[in-house]
């Protein structure tokens, strides 16, 4: 059965003086697709080995189901790891490697035996049993370690950026079996990545963090759609952000340029950032006309980022302003060139007020 995580005020302090983590507070519920999403050094690794019981928090508690675990030893958490770097031992075959967690309890040979084929049927390694992991590829030992943390049925699993070391494609298909492989158990699942794109395919909600605190915790729609700050809206994905000063229904953010706020953000601060998607920007050729007011603008096509399915587009605003533009790619005689007059235009709602 899979539990629930609360870490509530959590910090660690390393040796040093280090505040790696500070006073983090997120609510991991059952069964659920959880990302610790961040820059290096943010904390990530640090929270989740906290929660695997490897760190002490210098302050704070952290429970399952209810429970205070902020001192219980990691072997009796009841969690499975996989470390970044698999963490095989090299001189065992795969079914040693499986049976690992297995020995350590004690349980008995034909026991281990059976569950070990089981693991390996599900993450597809069955035959595999005899080798060494360097006998193995690197997708294939990422399952093996994968396989030797859901043996032990773990209340919890928890992965430290496991597909980090895999190609792209591989690292696709391991995502979505992973995803799959979860869902199907129903385990709770505590997954570390800096890749935002990862987060965002695999989590059914995501913790931003930034040096040591959680800047938002939110669905994957809910943390590109609506960035609570700066940082969140800025780390993940392309976004213009534009600071200025509230004029009216208006921000005027120099330059010329002055954006139509949402209906919605009529009252608040005097100065604010607010975010805008280059996916919300629809890009037309310059025709003479005037277009509607607040909410088109004039520029010109600096450079152009063919990305395969979209188009980015770099564009210097007349008071220039440099915004990103992406648009889908509609095909050759859709394309704009370096140097072509255009107009912007955009929805006020689209504007995302952020938090500094
Ligand atoms: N054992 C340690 N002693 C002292 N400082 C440490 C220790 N482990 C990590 N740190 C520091 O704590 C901070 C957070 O480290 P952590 O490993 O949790 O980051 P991370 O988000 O996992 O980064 P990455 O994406 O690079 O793995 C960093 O500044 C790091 O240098
Ligand atoms: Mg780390």
């Amino acid at each position: 059965m899979s539990a629930s995580i609360e870490i509530a005020g959590v910090s660690k302090v390393y040796d040093g003086g280090v505040r790696a983590v500070d006073t983090v507070a997120m609510d991991i519920r059952q069964g659920e697709f959880f990302s610790l999403l961040g820059p290096s050094g943010c904390g990530k690794t640090t929270t989740l080995r906290m929660i695997a019981g490897f760190e002490t928090p210098s302050a704070g508690a952290i429970r399952v189901d209810g429970a205070d675990i902020t001192h219980v030893p990691a072997h009796k958490r009841d969690m499975g790891m996989v470390f970044q770097n698999y963490a095989l031992f090299p001189h065992r075959t795969v079914a040693e490697n499986v049976a690992f967690g297995l020995r350590m309890r004690g349980l008995d040979k034909t026991t281990i035996a059976a569950k070990v084929k089981a693991a390996l049927a599900m993450v597809e390694l069955s035959g595999l049993e005899d080798r060494r992991p360097a006998q193995l590829s690197g997708g294939q030992q990422q399952r093996v370690a994968l396989a030797r943390a859901i043996v032990i049925a773990p209340r919890v699993l928890l992965c430290d950026e496991p597909l980090g070391a895999l190609d792209k494609k591989l690292r696709q298909q391991m995502q979505f079996e992973l995803k799959q492989l979860q869902k199907k158990l129903g385990l709770t699942l505590v997954f570390v990545t800096h890749d935002q794109e990862e987060a965002l395919a695999m989590s059914d909600r995501i913790a931003v963090m930034n040096g040591g605190r959680v800047e938002q915790v939110g669905t994957p729609t809910e943390i590109y759609d609506q960035p609570k700050t700066r940082f969140v809206a800025d780390f993940i994905g392309d976004t213009n952000i534009f600071r200025g000063e509230r004029v009216g229904p208006n921000l005027d953010v120099g330059k010329n340029l002055i954006l139509a706020l949402p209906a919605t953000e009529a009252q608040g601060a005097a100065v604010l950032s607010v975010a805008l998607r280059p996916e919300k920007i629809r890009l037309t050729l310059r025709a003479d006309v005037a277009g509607a007011a607040g909410s088109s603008v004039h520029g010109m096509v600096e450079n152009t980022n063919f990305l395969g399915g979209a188009v980015l587009y770099r564009v210097t605003l007349e008071g220039g302003h440099r915004v990103l533009v992406q648009q889908p790619n509609a095909g050759t005689t859709h394309l704009f060139v370096p140097g072509n007059g255009v107009t912007l235009e955009w929805t006020p709602a689209d504007l995302v007020v952020l938090k500094d």
